[in-house]
């Protein structure tokens, strides 16, 4: 069954795209069949994807349509660009901003305006195995659009106090809507993504982050600051084995990869039982 995965955090800047991206580009190379959907006006998954298709592959996108097209011609279909083997691409554009005014305007009531989307997605999801959402930083359509969607949610937390703040609301957001919705919606766990290496206060936050969700819920793999992944945004993913920097940036998203199935695999397990 496919299984829809978004990246989330109230705060902006703390890593939700740059997870995303990488967790589909390494699910991909495990040979499963993923789409990333950019949910965000703002298009960074978008560009860092087109990009790399562009520099690393020297493939010339086709852009057939927006996302946002596609949502009110109501067949996603129409938009999807394939970046690479196993990995497709409903692609954002600065278009999407109208995408909340298209809600408030053609549905009444919260319940169809947070449900519309995983109606268009519903008959393009048995292609995938995975589908990965990104969305933008704050509370709002965008968000719940893509949670409602969902079957797990992935909380970014990158060590600083204000990310752990809106990783907390994040999760009471939720939790709420999961029961508001009846939602079949599971917290995969909270990713630590370090500021420094080794630092006190990246250590504090954890502490508390365990204070606060449970040690369980904490993912073992951590992702360091990584000069790499940041270059990536300019260079696109590069993905080169004799390239040192590379192979590290690649092995550590194997790693967390490998958690997050490990992690499904058991919330499926418990679910059974
Ligand atoms: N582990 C890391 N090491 C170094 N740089 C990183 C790392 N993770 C993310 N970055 C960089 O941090 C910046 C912000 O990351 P990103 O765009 O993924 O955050 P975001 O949460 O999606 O932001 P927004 O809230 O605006 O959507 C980017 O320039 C990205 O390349
Ligand atoms: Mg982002």
């Amino acid at each position: 069954m496919t299984k829809v995965i978004t990246t989330g955090n109230f705060k902006g800047g703390v890593g939700k795209t740059t997870n995303a991206v990488m967790f589909s580009y390494t699910l991909s190379k495990m040979g499963k069949r993923v789409l990333i959907v950019d949910l965000d006006p703002q298009a960074n998954a978008t560009d860092l994807l087109l990009n790399t298709m562009s520099s690393v592959y020297q493939q010339k996108p086709v852009f057939k349509e927006t996302l946002f097209e596609s949502i009110k011609s109501k067949k996603l279909s129409g938009a999807l660009i394939s970046i690479k083997d196993n990995l497709d691409l409903l692609p954002s554009y600065e278009d999407l901003q109208g995408y909340e005014k298209f809600l408030y305007s053609n549905f009444e009531d919260d319940y169809s305006q947070d449900h519309y989307f995983n109606t268009l997605l519903e008959p393009i999801k048995k292609d995938y195995d995975y589908i990965i959402m990104d969305v933008p930083p704050q509370l709002n359509k965008f968000t719940d659009s893509a949670l409602v969607s969902s079957n797990y949610v992935v909380v970014i937390l990158q060590t600083q106090e204000r990310a752990l703040k809106g990783a907390e609301k994040y999760i009471e957001h939720l939790l709420q809507l999961q029961d508001d919705y009846n939602l079949d919606l599971d917290l995969l766990g909270v990713l630590p993504v370090l500021q420094q290496n080794g630092s006190d206060l990246d250590l504090d936050i954890i502490t508390d982050a365990i204070n606060s969700f449970g040690e369980q819920n904490i993912f073992k793999s951590r992702i360091k600051q990584m000069a790499r992944l940041k270059r990536f945004d300019r260079t696109g993913i590069t993905d080169n084995v004799k390239d040192i920097n590379d192979r590290r940036v690649h092995d550590v998203y194997k790693k967390v990869v490998n958690e997050l199935i490990e992690r499904m695999n058991l919330i499926e397990m418990e679910g059974k039982e």
